[in-house]
C-alpha cells in the first residue's frame, strides 16, 4: 500500500471485528496521535468510522465517492499492472486527454485516471459521451503495448471481455453481451462504451483505453438522444419489476475495483493467449450469426456477421458470398 490512508482503509474494509488502535497504528506506521488525525481526515472524506471503547475502530459506512486511496485499498496490496497508479479528478474535460498528457510526460503503463464528471466526454465516431457527476465510472487506462500497431484492435476485444466479466462478477446472475467492437449491453441496453485512442508516432508509443460505465443512472438520468437505448448497471437490475419500484444504488468504488481487477487479470492473455479472449468475445457477441449493416465512409454494406479475425476485427459474409472485414472505424448495426 502506497499511503497510510490506503493501508488503514484496506485493514478496516477487510476486518470482520473492530481493529485495536495499536494494531492499526503499527500497520500504518503511525503514532496513535497521527492515526487519530488520519481517522478525522477519513471521516471528513465521508467514511463513517466508529471507535468502540476497549475494542477499536470499525468501518460503519463508506462514501459514494471515488477516492484514490480507497480504490487502492479495495484492490489490496498485491502486485498489479493496471491500477498501480490511480488518480481521481472531481471534474475534467476527457480522461483520455488527461492520460495522453500524462503519457507524454512519461507516466508508466497501468496508470488509471478517473473523473467524477467529464465536461467533454468523447465516444467513438466523433460522438459525445454523457458523463454525469457521480453516476458512472468514467476512466482511462494507459498502456504501452509491445505488439505492433496493426494488432491494436486486440485492445478493444480484451477490454470488452474483461469488463463483461467484471460486470457479471459485480452483479451475480447478470449477462453482459458485447456489441462489436466496443459496447457492452445489459438486458438489451447499452451500459458501457470503450474508446481506444493512442499514438504510435515516432518515439511516442502508447494506447489509452477509455471506459465509460453507466452505473447508478435511472431512466430519467440519460440525455433524451440516447435514452431509448441506454441503460445502467442499476437499471439492468429492474428485471420485470415495475418502473416505479425503488432500486437501491450500487457501490461504485467496489465496482471500479472489480473492473480494474479483471482488466489486470486478463492483461497477460492479450499477448500470450489472445485466441481465448477472442473465443469469449465471439461467445458474448450480439452480432454474430445475424444479418448486419455496416456504414463505412464509402457507403453501406450488409452481410452476415460471421466471426472475429485473429486480431479482433469483424468478418462479414456479403450477399454475393464475399468476405468483408471491419476494424472498428465503422458503425455496424443489426439490420
Ligand atoms: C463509445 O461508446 O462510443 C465510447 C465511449 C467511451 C467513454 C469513455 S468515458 C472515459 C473516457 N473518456 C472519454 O472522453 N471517453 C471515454
Amino acid at each position: 500500500m502506497k499511503t497510510a490512508d490506503a493501508t488503514i482503509l484496506h485493514l478496516l474494509r477487510s476486518a470482520s471485528q473492530p481493529l485495536p488502535l495499536p494494531e492499526l497504528a503499527q500497520a500504518a506506521g503511525l503514532s496513535p496521535a497521527e492515526l487519530a488525525g488520519r481517522m478525522a481526515g477519513l471521516e471528513q472524506a465521508g467514511f463513517g468510522i466508529e471507535l468502540i471503547p476497549h475494542l477499536g475502530y470499525r468501518l460503519r459506512e463508506t462514501p459514494d465517492r471515488l477516492i484514490a486511496d480507497d480504490l487502492a485499498a479495495l484492490l489490496g496490496p498485491g502486485d498489479r499492472r493496471i491500477g498501480r497508479e490511480i488518480v481521481v479528478f472531481e471534474e475534467t474535460g476527457s480522461t483520455n486527454d488527461v492520460v495522453a498528457r500524462m503519457a507524454r510526460d512519461g507516466a508508466g503503463e497501468g496508470l488509471v485516471v478517473f473523473a467524477e464528471r467529464q465536461t467533454g466526454g468523447r465516444g467513438r465516431l466523433g460522438r459525445a459521451w454523457a458523463s454525469a457527476a457521480h453516476l458512472g465510472l468514467w476512466f482511462s487506462v494507459l498502456l504501452r503495448p509491445r505488439f505492433p500497431l496493426t494488432q491494436w484492435p486486440r485492445l478493444t476485444t480484451w477490454a470488452a471481455v474483461a469488463i463483461a466479466r467484471a460486470i457479471e462478477k459485480a452483479l451475480p446472475g447478470s449477462r453482459a453481451a458485447i456489441k462489436w467492437p466496443n459496447d457492452i449491453y445489459l438486458r438489451g441496453r447499452k451500459a458501457v462504451g470503450i474508446l481506444i485512442e493512442g499514438s504510435g508516432a515516432g518515439d511516442e508509443r502508447f494506447a489509452i483505453v477509455g471506459i465509460g460505465v453507466n452505473v447508478n443512472h435511472l431512466e430519467d438520468d440519460f440525455p433524451p438522444e440516447v435514452a431509448a437505448r441506454a441503460g445502467s448497471l442499476r437499471t439492468s437490475l429492474r428485471g420485470n419489476a415495475p418502473p416505479d419500484e425503488p432500486l437501491p444504488p450500487l457501490d461504485r468504488p467496489a465496482i471500479a475495483a472489480t473492473l480494474l481487477d479483471e482488466l489486470d487479470r486478463l492483461y497477460p492473455s492479450l499477448e500470450e493467449r489472445f485466441p481465448e479472449i477472442l473465443a469469449e468475445a465471439e461467445q458474448r457477441s450480439l452480432l454474430l450469426g445475424k444479418w448486419v449493416r455496416a456504414t463505412t465512409p464509402g457507403g453501406m454494406v450488409e452481410g452476415i456477421a460471421e466471426g472475429l479475425e485473429s486480431d479482433g476485427r469483424l468478418r462479414l459474409r456479403g450477399r454475393e458470398g464475399q468476405t468483408l472485414v471491419f476494424s472498428g472505424g465503422e458503425e455496424v448495426t443489426l439490420s
